[in-house]
Protein backbone atom coordinates (compact mmCIF):
# COMPACT_ATOMS: atom_id res chain seq x y z
CA UNK A 1 0.00 0.00 0.00
CA UNK A 2 1.47 3.33 -0.96
CA UNK A 3 1.92 6.20 1.89
CA UNK A 4 -0.80 8.15 -0.43
CA UNK A 5 -3.44 5.58 -0.13
CA UNK A 6 -3.03 5.29 3.35
CA UNK A 7 -3.25 8.69 4.06
CA UNK A 8 -5.89 9.17 2.49
CA UNK A 9 -7.42 5.72 4.21
CA UNK A 10 -6.81 7.84 7.26
CA UNK A 11 -8.32 10.68 6.56
CA UNK A 12 -11.52 8.90 5.51
CA UNK A 13 -11.63 6.83 8.46
CA UNK A 14 -10.78 10.36 10.72
CA UNK A 15 -13.97 12.37 8.77
CA UNK A 16 -16.40 9.19 9.29
CA UNK A 17 -15.43 9.21 13.20
CA UNK A 18 -15.79 12.88 13.39
CA UNK A 19 -18.75 12.60 11.77
CA UNK A 20 -20.52 10.34 13.99
CA UNK A 21 -19.10 12.59 16.68
CA UNK A 22 -20.84 15.38 15.12
CA UNK A 23 -23.98 13.53 14.51
CA UNK A 24 -24.20 12.50 18.33
CA UNK A 25 -23.73 16.05 19.32
CA UNK A 26 -26.09 17.18 17.08
CA UNK A 27 -28.93 15.02 18.63
CA UNK A 28 -32.07 16.66 19.69
CA UNK A 29 -35.23 16.26 21.76
CA UNK A 30 -36.38 15.35 18.61
CA UNK A 31 -34.22 13.11 17.06
CA UNK A 32 -35.18 9.02 17.29
CA UNK A 33 -31.96 7.83 19.83
CA UNK A 34 -31.32 4.61 20.38
CA UNK A 35 -32.49 2.32 23.67
CA UNK A 36 -29.82 1.25 25.66
CA UNK A 37 -29.67 -2.76 25.07
CA UNK A 38 -28.39 -5.09 27.13
CA UNK A 39 -31.13 -6.12 30.07
CA UNK A 40 -32.49 -8.99 28.20
CA UNK A 41 -28.99 -10.66 28.18
CA UNK A 42 -28.45 -10.15 31.49
CA UNK A 43 -32.09 -11.64 32.47
CA UNK A 44 -31.18 -14.67 30.01
CA UNK A 45 -27.63 -15.43 31.86
CA UNK A 46 -29.56 -15.21 35.59
CA UNK A 47 -32.53 -17.69 34.20
CA UNK A 48 -34.98 -15.05 34.97
CA UNK A 49 -37.42 -13.73 32.77
CA UNK A 50 -37.85 -10.37 32.73
CA UNK A 51 -40.97 -8.64 31.13
CA UNK A 52 -42.61 -5.61 30.80
CA UNK A 53 -46.27 -4.69 30.46
CA UNK A 54 -47.10 -3.56 26.38
CA UNK A 55 -49.39 -1.37 24.94
CA UNK A 56 -50.54 -4.02 21.61
CA UNK A 57 -51.28 -1.24 19.47
CA UNK A 58 -47.86 0.68 19.99
CA UNK A 59 -45.67 -2.27 19.00
CA UNK A 60 -44.64 -1.50 15.33
CA UNK A 61 -41.61 0.42 13.98
CA UNK A 62 -43.36 3.50 13.55
CA UNK A 63 -43.91 4.34 17.06
CA UNK A 64 -41.72 7.09 18.14
CA UNK A 65 -39.18 5.99 15.30
CA UNK A 66 -38.84 2.57 16.50
CA UNK A 67 -37.65 3.04 20.20
CA UNK A 68 -40.67 1.60 21.52
CA UNK A 69 -40.12 -1.56 19.85
CA UNK A 70 -36.29 -1.67 20.24
CA UNK A 71 -36.56 -1.19 23.67
CA UNK A 72 -38.70 -3.84 24.56
CA UNK A 73 -36.69 -6.52 22.36
CA UNK A 74 -33.33 -5.45 23.73
CA UNK A 75 -34.60 -5.18 27.05
CA UNK A 76 -36.85 -7.83 28.04
CA UNK A 77 -37.97 -11.70 27.00
CA UNK A 78 -41.45 -11.31 28.19
CA UNK A 79 -44.20 -9.21 27.56
CA UNK A 80 -47.90 -8.72 28.77
CA UNK A 81 -50.53 -6.81 27.33
CA UNK A 82 -51.52 -3.80 30.17
CA UNK A 83 -55.61 -3.94 28.85
CA UNK A 84 -56.02 -5.58 26.09
CA UNK A 85 -57.09 -9.60 27.16
CA UNK A 86 -59.10 -7.85 29.93
CA UNK A 87 -62.86 -8.81 30.00
CA UNK A 88 -64.06 -5.39 28.84
CA UNK A 89 -61.62 -5.35 26.12
CA UNK A 90 -62.35 -8.75 24.91
CA UNK A 91 -66.24 -9.88 26.68
CA UNK A 92 -68.39 -7.41 24.03
CA UNK A 93 -71.74 -9.90 24.92
CA UNK A 94 -72.26 -13.04 26.25
CA UNK A 95 -70.68 -15.35 24.18
CA UNK A 96 -69.51 -12.29 21.96
CA UNK A 97 -66.06 -12.00 21.62
CA UNK A 98 -63.45 -9.13 20.37
CA UNK A 99 -59.96 -10.88 19.59
CA UNK A 100 -59.12 -7.77 16.82
CA UNK A 101 -56.41 -6.48 19.53
CA UNK A 102 -54.80 -9.57 20.88
CA UNK A 103 -54.30 -10.98 17.76
CA UNK A 104 -51.93 -8.44 16.88
CA UNK A 105 -49.39 -9.82 19.26
CA UNK A 106 -50.62 -13.11 19.29
CA UNK A 107 -51.55 -14.02 15.50
CA UNK A 108 -55.28 -15.46 15.16
CA UNK A 109 -55.28 -19.39 15.07
CA UNK A 110 -52.58 -20.96 12.91
CA UNK A 111 -50.88 -17.69 12.45
CA UNK A 112 -48.53 -15.94 15.03
CA UNK A 113 -47.82 -12.24 15.93
CA UNK A 114 -45.61 -9.99 17.44
CA UNK A 115 -44.75 -11.99 20.23
CA UNK A 116 -43.70 -15.00 18.33
CA UNK A 117 -42.06 -13.04 15.69
CA UNK A 118 -39.96 -11.03 18.97
CA UNK A 119 -38.86 -14.58 20.84
CA UNK A 120 -41.40 -13.21 23.51
CA UNK A 121 -42.86 -15.20 26.24
CA UNK A 122 -46.55 -13.94 26.79
CA UNK A 123 -48.03 -13.11 29.98
CA UNK A 124 -52.40 -13.43 29.95
CA UNK A 125 -53.88 -10.47 32.06
CA UNK A 126 -56.15 -11.25 32.84
CA UNK A 127 -59.43 -14.23 32.61
CA UNK A 128 -61.35 -12.75 35.51
CA UNK A 129 -60.93 -9.41 36.90
CA UNK A 130 -62.29 -10.25 40.58
CA UNK A 131 -64.22 -6.82 41.64
CA UNK A 132 -67.05 -4.86 40.37
CA UNK A 133 -65.63 -1.30 40.30
CA UNK A 134 -63.43 0.23 37.67
CA UNK A 135 -62.41 -0.61 33.79
CA UNK A 136 -63.38 -4.87 34.95
CA UNK A 137 -66.39 -6.19 34.37
CA UNK A 138 -67.56 -7.75 30.45
CA UNK A 139 -69.64 -5.06 29.05
CA UNK A 140 -72.38 -7.30 28.42
CA UNK A 141 -72.77 -6.95 32.68
CA UNK A 142 -72.48 -2.63 32.94
CA UNK A 143 -74.49 -0.25 32.49
CA UNK A 144 -72.97 3.50 31.11
CA UNK A 145 -72.00 5.30 32.32
CA UNK A 146 -70.29 4.54 35.27
CA UNK A 147 -69.85 0.83 34.34
CA UNK A 148 -72.20 -0.22 37.43
CA UNK A 149 -73.30 -3.96 37.44
CA UNK A 150 -76.50 -3.64 35.74
CA UNK A 151 -78.80 -5.40 38.09
CA UNK A 152 -81.30 -6.14 35.80
CA UNK A 153 -79.49 -8.35 34.09
CA UNK A 154 -77.48 -9.89 37.14
CA UNK A 155 -81.00 -10.83 38.52
CA UNK A 156 -81.99 -12.24 35.43
CA UNK A 157 -79.21 -14.70 35.54
CA UNK A 158 -79.44 -18.32 37.10
CA UNK A 159 -76.24 -19.48 39.17
CA UNK A 160 -76.39 -22.25 36.33
CA UNK A 161 -76.07 -19.66 33.15
CA UNK A 162 -73.43 -17.43 35.03
CA UNK A 163 -71.48 -21.03 35.39
CA UNK A 164 -71.86 -21.55 31.81
CA UNK A 165 -70.85 -18.20 30.50
CA UNK A 166 -67.91 -18.30 32.45
CA UNK A 167 -66.97 -21.82 31.86
CA UNK A 168 -67.30 -20.88 28.04
CA UNK A 169 -65.66 -17.68 27.87
CA UNK A 170 -62.37 -19.20 29.45
CA UNK A 171 -62.34 -21.66 26.89
CA UNK A 172 -62.68 -19.31 24.33
CA UNK A 173 -59.98 -17.12 25.61
CA UNK A 174 -57.86 -19.72 26.90
CA UNK A 175 -58.17 -22.28 23.94
CA UNK A 176 -57.92 -19.38 21.14
CA UNK A 177 -54.34 -18.73 22.70
CA UNK A 178 -53.46 -22.23 23.57
CA UNK A 179 -49.59 -22.75 23.84
CA UNK A 180 -48.79 -19.07 22.27
CA UNK A 181 -49.68 -17.56 26.64
CA UNK A 182 -47.48 -19.50 28.49
CA UNK A 183 -48.64 -17.67 31.84
CA UNK A 184 -51.88 -16.87 32.76
CA UNK A 185 -53.10 -14.37 35.64
CA UNK A 186 -56.54 -16.36 36.42
CA UNK A 187 -57.80 -14.07 38.73
CA UNK A 188 -57.07 -10.40 39.53
CA UNK A 189 -57.42 -8.09 42.72
CA UNK A 190 -59.95 -10.58 44.24
CA UNK A 191 -59.30 -10.14 47.79
CA UNK A 192 -60.18 -7.44 49.45
CA UNK A 193 -58.56 -4.55 51.23
CA UNK A 194 -60.17 -4.64 54.61
CA UNK A 195 -61.57 -7.31 56.52
CA UNK A 196 -64.88 -8.71 55.56
CA UNK A 197 -67.10 -11.96 56.29
CA UNK A 198 -66.56 -13.90 53.35
CA UNK A 199 -63.87 -16.83 53.10
CA UNK A 200 -60.59 -15.53 52.29
CA UNK A 201 -61.71 -12.20 52.63
CA UNK A 202 -62.84 -12.47 48.62
CA UNK A 203 -64.71 -9.38 47.29
CA UNK A 204 -68.38 -8.66 47.05
CA UNK A 205 -68.28 -9.23 43.00
CA UNK A 206 -70.36 -10.44 40.72
CA UNK A 207 -68.82 -14.16 39.87
CA UNK A 208 -68.80 -14.45 44.22
CA UNK A 209 -72.85 -13.32 44.09
CA UNK A 210 -73.44 -15.45 41.31
CA UNK A 211 -71.27 -18.72 41.82
CA UNK A 212 -70.16 -18.37 45.27
CA UNK A 213 -66.40 -18.87 46.54
CA UNK A 214 -65.81 -22.02 44.14
CA UNK A 215 -65.82 -19.74 41.46
CA UNK A 216 -62.01 -19.56 42.41
CA UNK A 217 -61.38 -23.37 42.15
CA UNK A 218 -64.00 -23.94 39.14
CA UNK A 219 -61.70 -20.47 37.14
CA UNK A 220 -58.44 -22.56 37.51
CA UNK A 221 -59.85 -25.70 36.37
CA UNK A 222 -61.07 -24.93 33.56
CA UNK A 223 -57.90 -22.86 32.18
CA UNK A 224 -55.99 -25.54 33.15
CA UNK A 225 -58.11 -27.87 30.64
CA UNK A 226 -58.29 -25.50 27.81
CA UNK A 227 -54.43 -25.37 28.25
CA UNK A 228 -52.59 -27.79 30.55
CA UNK A 229 -49.28 -26.42 29.11
CA UNK A 230 -49.95 -22.80 30.73
CA UNK A 231 -49.04 -21.66 34.56
CA UNK A 232 -51.63 -20.22 36.32
CA UNK A 233 -51.31 -17.38 38.55
CA UNK A 234 -53.52 -15.51 41.30
CA UNK A 235 -52.43 -11.70 40.90
CA UNK A 236 -53.00 -8.64 43.25
CA UNK A 237 -51.53 -5.85 44.98
CA UNK A 238 -50.78 -5.06 48.32
CA UNK A 239 -49.68 -8.42 49.48
CA UNK A 240 -45.62 -7.91 48.86
CA UNK A 241 -45.24 -7.19 52.88
CA UNK A 242 -46.36 -8.95 56.08
CA UNK A 243 -50.15 -8.17 56.76
CA UNK A 244 -53.85 -9.74 56.84
CA UNK A 245 -54.33 -9.79 52.45
CA UNK A 246 -51.46 -11.68 52.13
CA UNK A 247 -52.46 -14.12 54.90
CA UNK A 248 -55.74 -14.28 52.95
CA UNK A 249 -54.19 -14.77 49.84
CA UNK A 250 -51.25 -17.06 51.21
CA UNK A 251 -54.77 -19.39 52.52
CA UNK A 252 -57.07 -19.38 49.83
CA UNK A 253 -53.67 -20.41 47.36
CA UNK A 254 -52.48 -23.07 49.93
CA UNK A 255 -55.94 -24.80 50.15
CA UNK A 256 -56.44 -24.52 46.42
CA UNK A 257 -53.09 -26.45 45.86
CA UNK A 258 -54.22 -28.41 48.83
CA UNK A 259 -57.38 -29.42 47.18
CA UNK A 260 -55.42 -30.28 43.48
CA UNK A 261 -56.63 -27.27 41.89
CA UNK A 262 -54.18 -26.41 39.64
CA UNK A 263 -52.53 -23.13 40.74
CA UNK A 264 -48.51 -22.71 39.75
CA UNK A 265 -48.17 -19.41 41.49
CA UNK A 266 -48.55 -15.72 43.44
CA UNK A 267 -48.37 -12.41 41.33
CA UNK A 268 -47.24 -10.19 43.25
CA UNK A 269 -47.95 -6.49 41.74
CA UNK A 270 -45.19 -4.21 43.28
CA UNK A 271 -47.12 -0.99 42.22
CA UNK A 272 -44.44 0.37 45.10
CA UNK A 273 -43.64 4.16 45.86
CA UNK A 274 -40.91 6.07 48.16
CA UNK A 275 -42.60 4.85 51.32
CA UNK A 276 -41.41 1.43 50.37
CA UNK A 277 -38.33 0.00 52.66
CA UNK A 278 -37.01 -4.00 51.18
CA UNK A 279 -34.10 -5.75 52.90
CA UNK A 280 -33.13 -9.47 52.86
CA UNK A 281 -34.87 -10.76 56.13
CA UNK A 282 -37.80 -8.09 56.20
CA UNK A 283 -41.57 -9.19 55.88
CA UNK A 284 -40.89 -8.83 52.13
CA UNK A 285 -38.18 -11.75 52.16
CA UNK A 286 -40.61 -13.86 54.80
CA UNK A 287 -43.76 -13.68 52.63
CA UNK A 288 -41.49 -14.86 49.77
CA UNK A 289 -39.93 -17.39 51.86
CA UNK A 290 -43.55 -19.25 52.97
CA UNK A 291 -44.42 -19.62 49.76
CA UNK A 292 -41.60 -21.18 48.76
CA UNK A 293 -41.61 -23.24 51.75
CA UNK A 294 -44.90 -24.47 50.47
CA UNK A 295 -44.01 -25.30 47.31
CA UNK A 296 -45.60 -22.02 46.21
CA UNK A 297 -44.01 -20.09 43.09
CA UNK A 298 -44.60 -16.33 42.56
CA UNK A 299 -43.55 -13.47 40.08
CA UNK A 300 -42.79 -9.77 40.55
CA UNK A 301 -45.88 -9.04 38.09
CA UNK A 302 -46.28 -5.23 37.65
CA UNK A 303 -43.79 -3.25 39.26
CA UNK A 304 -43.48 0.74 39.04
CA UNK A 305 -41.65 3.06 41.71
CA UNK A 306 -44.06 6.31 41.55
CA UNK A 307 -42.23 9.15 42.75
CA UNK A 308 -43.99 12.72 44.00
CA UNK A 309 -44.94 14.69 41.26
CA UNK A 310 -45.45 18.49 40.11
CA UNK A 311 -49.19 18.84 38.94
CA UNK A 312 -49.52 20.19 35.26
CA UNK A 313 -52.21 20.20 33.39
CA UNK A 314 -52.77 16.53 30.92
CA UNK A 315 -52.29 18.49 27.80
CA UNK A 316 -48.54 19.74 29.13
CA UNK A 317 -45.69 17.61 27.70
CA UNK A 318 -44.16 17.65 31.16
CA UNK A 319 -47.39 15.91 32.94
CA UNK A 320 -46.31 13.35 35.01
CA UNK A 321 -42.84 13.53 34.26
CA UNK A 322 -41.20 16.38 36.67
CA UNK A 323 -40.59 14.99 39.98
CA UNK A 324 -41.11 17.27 42.89
CA UNK A 325 -37.57 16.35 44.61
CA UNK A 326 -34.95 15.33 41.69
CA UNK A 327 -33.38 12.97 44.46
CA UNK A 328 -36.17 11.10 44.88
CA UNK A 329 -34.88 9.48 41.15
CA UNK A 330 -32.33 7.74 42.99
CA UNK A 331 -34.25 6.61 45.74
CA UNK A 332 -36.40 5.17 43.04
CA UNK A 333 -32.99 3.41 41.49
CA UNK A 334 -32.13 1.68 44.87
CA UNK A 335 -35.93 0.12 45.14
CA UNK A 336 -36.04 -0.88 41.69
CA UNK A 337 -32.50 -2.62 42.38
CA UNK A 338 -33.69 -4.14 45.60
CA UNK A 339 -36.46 -5.85 44.26
CA UNK A 340 -34.36 -7.42 41.39
CA UNK A 341 -32.19 -8.78 44.02
CA UNK A 342 -35.16 -9.94 46.72
CA UNK A 343 -36.00 -11.76 42.81
CA UNK A 344 -32.83 -13.07 42.27
CA UNK A 345 -32.86 -14.47 45.87
CA UNK A 346 -35.45 -16.75 45.63
CA UNK A 347 -35.42 -19.74 43.58
CA UNK A 348 -39.51 -19.84 43.44
CA UNK A 349 -39.67 -16.83 41.44
CA UNK A 350 -40.20 -16.92 38.48
CA UNK A 351 -40.03 -13.93 37.16
CA UNK A 352 -39.43 -10.28 36.97
CA UNK A 353 -42.38 -7.53 35.15
CA UNK A 354 -41.93 -3.95 35.16
CA UNK A 355 -45.83 -2.19 34.37
CA UNK A 356 -44.67 -0.38 31.63
CA UNK A 357 -41.13 1.02 30.97
CA UNK A 358 -40.82 4.40 29.61
CA UNK A 359 -42.58 7.63 31.76
CA UNK A 360 -43.88 8.68 28.22
CA UNK A 361 -46.36 5.57 28.62
CA UNK A 362 -47.19 5.10 32.37
CA UNK A 363 -50.63 4.59 34.03
CA UNK A 364 -49.23 6.13 37.00
CA UNK A 365 -50.13 10.36 36.69
CA UNK A 366 -53.43 9.23 35.39
CA UNK A 367 -54.21 6.76 38.47
CA UNK A 368 -52.77 9.46 40.64
CA UNK A 369 -53.14 12.99 39.29
CA UNK A 370 -56.89 11.29 38.57
CA UNK A 371 -57.59 11.21 42.24
CA UNK A 372 -56.67 14.49 43.06
CA UNK A 373 -60.77 14.93 42.07
CA UNK A 374 -61.17 13.17 44.93
CA UNK A 375 -61.54 13.78 48.37
CA UNK A 376 -59.30 13.89 50.13
CA UNK A 377 -56.72 14.31 47.60
CA UNK A 378 -54.44 12.02 46.67
CA UNK A 379 -50.41 12.59 46.08
CA UNK A 380 -49.83 13.32 42.78
CA UNK A 381 -47.50 10.54 41.16
CA UNK A 382 -45.62 9.99 38.27
CA UNK A 383 -42.10 9.18 36.65
CA UNK A 384 -42.77 6.06 37.93
CA UNK A 385 -40.45 3.34 35.36
CA UNK A 386 -36.95 2.90 34.47
CA UNK A 387 -37.11 5.12 31.25
CA UNK A 388 -37.48 8.76 30.84
CA UNK A 389 -40.20 9.91 28.73
CA UNK A 390 -37.42 10.22 26.11
CA UNK A 391 -36.34 6.36 26.28
CA UNK A 392 -33.07 7.29 28.14
CA UNK A 393 -32.54 5.30 31.19
CA UNK A 394 -32.58 6.69 34.53
CA UNK A 395 -31.31 5.42 37.99
CA UNK A 396 -33.55 2.33 38.22
CA UNK A 397 -32.53 1.47 34.35
CA UNK A 398 -28.71 1.46 36.03
CA UNK A 399 -29.41 -0.71 38.93
CA UNK A 400 -30.75 -3.11 37.22
CA UNK A 401 -28.15 -3.55 35.56
CA UNK A 402 -25.49 -3.07 38.22
CA UNK A 403 -27.59 -5.86 40.44
CA UNK A 404 -27.78 -8.34 37.13
CA UNK A 405 -23.90 -7.68 37.23
CA UNK A 406 -23.56 -8.85 41.06
CA UNK A 407 -22.83 -5.89 42.50
C1 LIG B 1 -54.05 -0.55 34.65
C2 LIG B 1 -53.67 -0.10 33.24
O1 LIG B 1 -52.29 0.06 33.14
C3 LIG B 1 -54.38 1.21 32.94
O2 LIG B 1 -54.16 1.57 31.59
C4 LIG B 1 -55.87 1.07 33.18
O3 LIG B 1 -56.49 2.31 33.02
C5 LIG B 1 -56.13 0.57 34.60
O4 LIG B 1 -55.44 -0.64 34.80
N1 LIG B 1 -53.25 -3.62 38.62
C6 LIG B 1 -53.52 -4.40 37.52
C7 LIG B 1 -53.48 -3.83 36.17
O5 LIG B 1 -53.67 -5.62 37.68
O6 LIG B 1 -54.43 -4.43 35.33
C8 LIG B 1 -53.71 -2.33 36.20
O7 LIG B 1 -53.52 -1.82 34.89
C9 LIG B 1 -52.78 -1.68 37.19
C10 LIG B 1 -53.07 -2.19 38.58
Amino acid sequence: MNRRFLTLVLLTVFCLRLGGTIAQAQVGPNTPRQPPSGLRALAMKRHLLLGTAVRIRLLNPNTDGGRYERAITSNFDMVEPDNSLKPPALWQGKDVYDFSTPDLLLGAPGKTGWAQQHGMTVRGHTLIYGRDDGWTLPNWLVTEPGRVVNKAVEDSMTKAEATDLLRRYIFAVVGRYKGKIAIWDVINETIADGKNNNPYNLRDSFWFRKLGPNFVALAFQWAHEADPAAKLYYNDYGIEGLGPKADAVFALVKSLKDQGVPIDGVGMQWHIGMETHLAPGDGHYRIAQRLKDNGIGFMVTELDVSVPVVVYPKSDPLYGLVPLRPADLKTQGRLYGDVLKYALNFPNCKGLQVWEFTDRYSWIPDATIGRLKQTPPGEPQGAATLLDADYQPKPGYDALKRVFGGK
